[in-house]
This record gives C-alpha cells, structure tokens and sequence, in this order.
C-alpha cells in the first residue's frame, strides 16, 4: 500500500485471543512493560493491539470515546506509556454499525474515527466485519483506507472480513494486511462453531501464497501459542507454519505469565528470520503424502527454509528432496535445524528426518 508500512509481517500482540472482550488499562500496561523486557521487543514484537471492547459512546459530535471504567486514564496517556517503551500502539473498529462484541462500529464515522485514532496516537487499526449488512467489502475497507490516509499519520491498516469476499484479489493496495480465514482457535484441526483449528487455518492460507509480499500480507489469524489448548510439539508446528507462510506474527497469550517453553518459541530468532525475510515471499507445500508434507519458502540470500511437517498422530520419517525445491541435485546446502539451532554441515540432493506426531522439522538451507 501507499503507507509504506509493513515491508516485513508485522509483529507484535493482540489482546483478543486470551484475554476476548475482558481487557482493561492494567493488562495492556502489563503487557507492554512484559514485552519491552522479556527479549520479545528485541526480537521484533512491536505492535501492542487492543481488540474489541475498549469502546465507550459516541460524543455529541459523534467522536468515539474509550470506555473509562475499563481505561481510566484514556487511550491517549495508554498510548503514550506503549510509546515510550519504543513500542507501537493499534486498537481495533468495525466497518458496521457495531463491533462484533457489540460496540460501536465505524459506519458513516469513518473520517472522524481515524481522525480520533491520529490524535491518541493509533498505530495500527485493526478493522473488523461485523454488522455490515449489504456493505461492499472492497468499497468499505477503501473507504478506512482513504480515511487513515487523510489523516496523517502512518497506521497500518489490518482487514478483518475473514476472506469473504477473497480480499487477497483486491485489498493489497488498500491495506497491509488481510484475514484470509474465519477466527483461529487454540486447537490442532477441525471447524470449531465460527472457529477453525490451526492446521485447518493452514490449509485455508496456503494456496493464495502468490497474492503476498512486502507491505501487502495474507493473514492467518493471530497465534495461539500459549494459551492451554495444545501441546508444545503443536504450537511449535504451528508458529513454524506462520512463519513459512510469511504471517504476521501478533501473539495472542499472556505474555505476563508465560512458560519457559512457550517463551522459547515465541522467541526463536531462527524461525522470525525466516518470518522476516526481506524476499517476503510466502512459502508454501511443495509435496504431500498423506499427512506428511514438505513446505519451502524461498530467502532473500538465495537459500530456502524447509518444513517437513507430520499432521499424523505416528511418528514420520519425511524427506525433502532438492528437486522438491527448484534446485540441482547437485548443489551442496549448508543445513541449519531452527529449533535445534544446530548446524548439521552441507547437503547435496535431500534431506531426511524423523518428525515426531504433530511436529516440525524446520531448517534453513544456505548456499
Ligand atoms: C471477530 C474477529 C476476531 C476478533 C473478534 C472481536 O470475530 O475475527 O479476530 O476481533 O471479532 O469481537
């Protein structure tokens, strides 16, 4: 987009998958003060994103208010404290009437609404898809776009319309980042009531890999990594698809409260760097075989980072072949492990590798 925002997936955190219409000036307080000091700032987090429920009422001149019971001191000292730890600030509207929990939405407010958003220092919008009725997707996300644009300040611009009506074929010069799927939820496959499970989100995000790049992202939903519902095996394979897949990378735990394991993964450099590769090429599968897969995603120094990826509930010796890549048997690859973090010396023609049930092996390949 125009913005120029976005060049890499951006990153950062959400409050809404483990925290959902219950979230308050404290959490956010806590969570910045917990990313600027738990090493996730310095590994590239940097949006704190408050979703649905920070709204108050409309003002007699139709401007939004936060809601001052749960934000006493105002989204704009909020946002100044998120500011001064070096970190940025995105909140969240709808293009309906209402939220989807039931706020007010930005409908026929949008020039005054992102006028509010530049004065407290928004960062980030997050725009939802509830209570749109008959609206035009396409005309109504341009409608915010033009909006932030006026102004003035630098927002990136995140489309919530859960792919509807496939945004990936038209969004990329209205905003930096668009939702492909409906809601993820914190399970390993399967539709879930309006909710999919992360494999199945996968699924859905994988094949419109040509439609991103730099400034213009599809995205998959925010992570679940760490919030209860799966196995440290699942949520490892599940940051390692994001980041295969060129997603943002908005956490969405308690980053307060976090394990040890949980932090290992939302901090593994390795894999980031393969989020964050300036290509910004989207990776995708490259072979299947019943439910073990091979997915590649090419790097900006010519390299690949490589998935093999065992849906299967057995263990799974899975190989990549070099062929499987675009590349000669015969160039010889300096293999890295990303979750290891071991150097395992060049390779010419495959790669080959036990892959435990619901789990990852994820390597970078350096020429
Ligand atoms: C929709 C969105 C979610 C979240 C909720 C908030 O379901 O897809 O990501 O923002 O609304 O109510």
């Amino acid at each position: 987009t125009a913005n120029g925002l976005a060049q890499t997936p951006p990153m950062g955190w959400n409050s809404w998958n483990r925290f959902a219409c219950k979230v308050d000036e404290a959490t956010i307080r806590a969570t910045a003060d917990a990313i600027a000091s738990n090493g996730m700032q310095a590994a590239g987090y940097r949006y704190i994103v408050i979703d649905d429920c920070w709204h108050g009422t409309r003002d007699a001149n139709g401007f939004i208010t936060e809601d001052r019971a749960r934000f006493p001191g105002g989204l704009k000292a909020l946002s100044d404290y998120v500011h001064a730890k070096g970190l940025k600030f995105g909140i969240y509207s709808d293009a309906g009437t209402k939220t989807c929990g039931g706020r007010p939405g930005s409908q026929g407010h949008e020039y005054q609404d992102a006028l509010q958003y530049a004065r407290w220092g928004v960062d980030y919008l997050k725009y939802d898809w509830c209570s749109t009725g008959v609206r035009n997707a396409e005309e109504a996300y341009a409608l915010m776009s033009d909006a932030l644009r006026a102004s003035g300040r630098a927002i990136l611009f995140s489309m919530c319309e859960w792919g509807n009506s496939k945004p990936w074929l038209w969004a990329s010069k209205i905003g930096n980042m668009w939702r492909t799927t409906g809601d993820i939820t914190d399970k390993w496959t399967g539709h879930h009531g309006y909710s999919w499970g992360v494999t199945s989100i996968a699924d859905m995000n994988e094949p419109l890999w040509p439609y991103a790049g730099p400034g213009h992202w599809n995205d998959p939903d925010m992570l679940e990594v760490g919030n209860g519902g799966m196995t440290d095996t699942e949520y490892r394979s599940h940051f390692s698809l994001w980041a295969m897949m060129a997603a943002p990378l908005i956490a969405g735990n308690d980053v307060v409260a976090m394990d040890a394991a949980t932090r290992a993964i939302l901090l593994n450099t390795d894999v980031i760097a393969v989020d964050q590769d300036a290509l910004g090429i989207q990776g995708h599968r490259v072979w299947k075989d019943g439910d073990r897969e091979v997915w590649s995603k090419p790097l900006s120094d010519g390299g690949r980072a490589l998935l093999l990826f065992n849906r299967g509930d057995a263990p799974a010796t899975i190989t990549a072949d070099w062929a499987m890549l675009g590349l000669p048997r015969s160039v010889r690859l300096q293999v890295r492990d990303l979750w290891t973090h071991r150097e395992l010396g060049r390779r010419s023609g495959r790669y080959q590798a036990a892959v435990p049930p619901h789990g990852v092996v994820m390597l970078r390949l350096k020429p």
